[in-house]
């Protein structure tokens, strides 16, 4: 019999017009498909999906999949003309460090123009109540020391990605007070998560898709910075952060805060090699060696204090970093069986949620 995902967010999105930037990237993908399994009318605007692709995986339909650049600005306003939304996710970005030291100048094309596209077209929009920027733990000014940063920090960012999600930050801050401040203009606000894994994944130069990877091909995993420390998050987890506000902005006027941290609670901040370990538990057959080459630049220690959407959104981190890894795992093993369980984890993990909120 086929699983039930349970509706947590009180048939909010049920019938409603949702649109996802990124759609058919790692997170965009398992929000599209949550959303999809809540009856929402979703549309998305992205690039066309790599050939290993989790949204080529999954069994969706949605109301309009959009295929183009976010940076021709006629084409996003089109994508979302049609789509008519009520809430729009803006997750669409060159999202990896690495590359973007590569190619800086497309970083931030992608990530600045591409969200100064998307906010424009959004004040064409007549039914629009919300607008959730995706940026980054990474936007923070990452002063290297051992403590969780709040919302009201300084912004920073010393690779190209990081600073290019701190410069998207000024823009929604300066798009909020320029054109979205009436008191019935769409509500703008800015969702900063850190290190999300979790079934699906196969980008390039991430710990996990890299460890999958290596396991396949039987080569040892080559590992740059085996100390750096990250807040480890299941995707579903972070997921649930921005539906959860999505709720609240949707449902309830008390929300005014303007930006909102989803980190793992403070125990899931592990070092890069404790996850090698703990990985190995679940799949025995990975090796790894380290990489001692000069590599850039990346953070050592980056932690998010999350005590605001705890408090305001009600919401936290459902997996314990056990958890976290064990889904991430299973989900890959399963897909090297030829089974794509998404919608087992899914409707496993409104179950937990909803055991968590009756707890
Ligand atoms: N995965 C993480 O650990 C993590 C952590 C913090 C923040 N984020 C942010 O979350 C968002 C999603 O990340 P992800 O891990 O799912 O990335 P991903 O690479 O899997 O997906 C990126 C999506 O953006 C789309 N995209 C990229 N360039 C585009 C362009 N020029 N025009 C239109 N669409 C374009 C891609 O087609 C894809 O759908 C990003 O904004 C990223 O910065 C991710």
């Amino acid at each position: 019999m086929e699983k039930m995902v349970i509706d947590n967010f009180n048939s909010v999105f049920k019938d409603t017009n949702t649109f996802i930037s990124g759609h058919t990237g790692f997170k965009g993908s398992w929000l599209a498909f949550w959303l999809n399994n809540l009856h929402s009318n979703v549309s998305g605007l992205s690039l066309e999906p790599e050939k290993d692709s989790h949204w080529n995986d999954l069994d969706i339909s949605i109301l309009n999949n959009n295929i183009g650049d976010i940076r021709n600005y006629n084409f996003v306003e089109e994508c979302l003309l049609k789509a008519n939304p009520e809430i729009v996710f803006h997750l669409a970005a060159q999202p990896l460090v690495r590359e973007s030291y590569e190619t800086p100048i497309e970083t931030w094309e992608t990530n600045v123009i591409g969200t100064a596209n998307l906010l424009q077209a959004c004040r064409k929009l007549d039914n629009l109540k919300a607008i959730i920027v995706i940026t980054s733990d990474k936007c923070y000014e990452n002063i290297e020391i051992n403590k969780g940063y709040k919302e009201n920090d300084p912004l920073g960012g010393h690779d190209p990605y990081s600073s290019s999600k701190a410069a998207v930050e000024f823009l929604v801050s300066s798009f909020r007070k320029s054109f979205f401040s009436n008191a019935d203009s769409p509500r703008l606000v800015t969702a900063r998560a850190g290190n999300v894994i979790g079934g699906g994944d196969w980008s390039k130069n991430r710990l996990i898709p890299d460890v999958v990877r290596s396991s396949i091909s039987g080569n040892p995993l080559s590992i740059r910075y085996p100390n750096s420390t990250r807040p480890w998050q299941h995707v579903l987890d972070c997921n649930y952060g921005y539906l959860q506000l999505a709720m609240k902005l949707l449902s309830e006027s008390s929300v005014k805060e303007n930006a909102f941290n989803f980190g793992p609670s403070q125990n899931s901040n592990a070092t890069v090699q404790e996850i090698l370990i703990k990985i190995k538990s679940f799949w025995p057959s990975i090796k790894w060696e380290l990489d001692d080459k000069t590599n850039p630049h990346e953070a050592g220690f980056l932690y998010l204090n999350s005590s605001l959407s705890n408090n305001v959104l009600n919401w936290k981190p459902v997996l314990n970093l056990e958890n976290t890894l064990e889904m991430t795992i299973d989900w890959y093993k399963n897909y090297s069986e030829g089974i794509i369980c998404s919608k087992d984890q899914l409707s496993l993990y409104t179950k937990l949620l909803k055991d968590s909120a009756n707890n």
